[in-house]
C-alpha cells in the first residue's frame, strides 16, 4: 500500500482512571481500541496499519487487530510502544513497508473518528505534499494567563483550532523530522512543523474527541447508544 496508518495505542491512560492502559478499557462492551479500528479498517483507501500498544499487551492486540483487519490482516501489525507519545509514534514508523508514501497518525484514544476524515487527510496529503490535520473551531474563549493565574490577555480564538488526528505527512519528511526532533512535541505536526515544513489544516469532526477522562468515556457511549452503531 502507499498508505501507511499507524495508531498510538500504548499509553497508560492514568486520567481514565481505568484498571486496564486506555486503548483496552472498556466502550460499551467492546475496547476502545476495537472501535478505533473500526473506523481505520473503514477507509476506503488501501493502507498498511500498524498498531502500536504496550509492550505486554502485544499478543492481546494481535487478535484484536487480525480481527478487525478481515482481508486487510496481511498488511496489518503490532508493534511495543515507548515511554512517550513520540517515541511509540517513531516505532511505528519503523514498522513500515517501502512502498508507503504517506502516512496517517491516528491515536486510539479517538475512538469514534469518521472514517472519511482519514480519507480525506491521504487526500490532502496527496494533493498538497503538505502535512494534513484535522481541527475545529474554538468555543471557548481562551485567556493567556501568567504564573499567578492572573488574565494576561484574550487571545482571538477567530485565529485558533482545536487540532485532532488523524494527522497526515509524506512520508519522507516525515520520517526526516522524526530523525532529527530533539525534543518532545505534543503532537506529529508540531514535530513536522519543527523541521521547517507546512502543516495545513482541513475541517476535523466533533466525532473525533479524545477520549481522556471517566466523562469523554460516558460522552462516547451515549454517541454510541444514540447511534446504535
Ligand atoms: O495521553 P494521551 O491521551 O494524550 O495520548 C494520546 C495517544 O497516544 C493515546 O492513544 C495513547 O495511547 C498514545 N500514547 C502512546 N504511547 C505513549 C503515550 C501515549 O502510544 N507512551
Amino acid at each position: 500500500p502507499i498508505v501507511g496508518v499507524i495508531v498510538v495505542a500504548a499509553g497508560s491512560g492514568t486520567r481514565l482512571g481505568a484498571a486496564r492502559p486506555k486503548a483496552f478499557a472498556a466502550l460499551a462492551g467492546r475496547t476502545i481500541l476495537e472501535r478505533s479500528l473500526d473506523s481505520v479498517f473503514g477507509m476506503q483507501r488501501e493502507a498498511q496499519v500498524v498498531v502500536v500498544v504496550p509492550a505486554d499487551l502485544v499478543d492481546e492486540a494481535t487478535a484484536l487487530v487480525t480481527d478487525a483487519a478481515g482481508a486487510a490482516a496481511e498488511y496489518a501489525s503490532v508493534v511495543p510502544g515507548g515511554s512517550t507519545r513520540q517515541q511509540s509514534v517513531a516505532f511505528g514508523l519503523a514498522a513500515l513497508g517501502t512502498s508507503v508514501r504517506i502516512v496517517l497518525v491516528h491515536d486510539a484514544a479517538r475512538a469514534l473518528t469518521p472514517s472519511a476524515v482519514f480519507d480525506d487527510v491521504v487526500t490532502g496529503v496527496a494533493q498538497t505534499a503538505s502535512g494534513i490535520v484535522p481541527g475545529v473551531a474554538v468555543t471557548d474563549t481562551i485567556k493567556r494567563v501568567d504564573e499567578d493565574e492572573s488574565v494576561v490577555e484574550t487571545v482571538d480564538r477567530a485565529e485558533l483550532r482545536a487540532v485532532q488526528t488523524p494527522q497526515g505527512f509524506p512520508r519522507a519528511a516525515l520520517d526526516a523530522a522524526y530523525a532529527e526532533a530533539d525534543r518532545e512535541h505534543t503532537d506529529d505536526a508540531a514535530l513536522f512543523a519543527a523541521a521547517g515544513h507546512t502543516v495545513s489544516i482541513i475541517d476535523g469532526d466533533a466525532l473525533s474527541f479524545k477520549i481522556t477522562t471517566p466523562w469523554d468515556l460516558r460522552r462516547a457511549e451515549g454517541v454510541l447508544a444514540d447511534s446504535a452503531v
